[in-house]
C-alpha cells in the first residue's frame, strides 16, 4: 500500500471533513440545514461512486433527521456507507458527526438515506455490477 492510499476511505464507507465557516450558519449562529444536506448529498455521490465505478445521480433522500444544532467553528465529520444495493440503484446511509475542536466532544448531529442511481450516457439507468 502506497503513502497515499492511507488517505482514501474504504471502498464501503467514505469519510469528508468539514468546518463550519461564519457564511455557512443560520441566524441562530448553527449549521444551515442547506449546507448539511448538501455535503451528505456529496458524501453520498463520493460513497456510491466508489462503490459502482458509474455516473451517479441522487433520485431521492429519506429519512433525514436533524437531531442537534452544529455551532459555529465546530468541525463535522460525514461517514457515508452502502447499505442496500439494488439493480440499477444504491442507498447510501451518511451520518454528519459535529465535533468540538477544543474539546474533541462529538455528537452525531443528523442522519439521512440517499438513494443514488447508476446512469448511462444516455442519463437512463444502468446496471450496477459491483455487488461488493
Ligand atoms: C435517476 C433517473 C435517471 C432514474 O430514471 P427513472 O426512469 O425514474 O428510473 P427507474 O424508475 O428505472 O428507477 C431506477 C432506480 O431508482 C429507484 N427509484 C425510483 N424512484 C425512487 C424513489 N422515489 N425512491 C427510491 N428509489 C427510487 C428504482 O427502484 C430503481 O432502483 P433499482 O433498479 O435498484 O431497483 C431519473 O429519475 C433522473 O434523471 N432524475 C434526476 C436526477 C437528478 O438530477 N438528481 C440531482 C442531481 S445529481
Amino acid at each position: 500500500m502506497s503513502e497515499s492510499d492511507t488517505f482514501v476511505s474504504s471502498q464501503n464507507e467514505t469519510a469528508i471533513v468539514q468546518t463550519v465557516f461564519p457564511s455557512m450558519v443560520n441566524h441562530y449562529g448553527t449549521l444551515f440545514g442547506g449546507i448539511a444536506l448538501q455535503w451528505m448529498d456529496h458524501a453520498a455521490w463520493v460513497c456510491s461512486t466508489r462503490h459502482a465505478r458509474k455516473t451517479m445521480v441522487t433520485i431521492a433522500s429519506d429519512k433525514i433527521v436533524f437531531k442537534k444544532p452544529v455551532p459555529l467553528g465546530n468541525m463535522v465529520e460525514l461517514r457515508a456507507r452502502v447499505v442496500k444495493t439494488g439493480n440499477t440503484s444504491l442507498t447510501v446511509e451518511v451520518k454528519m458527526f459535529a465535533e468540538n475542536p477544543l474539546t474533541g466532544d462529538r455528537n452525531l448531529a443528523t442522519q439521512g438515506e440517499f438513494v443514488m442511481v447508476a446512469v448511462g450516457e444516455d442519463g437512463k439507468p444502468v446496471q450496477i455490477s459491483s455487488k461488493s
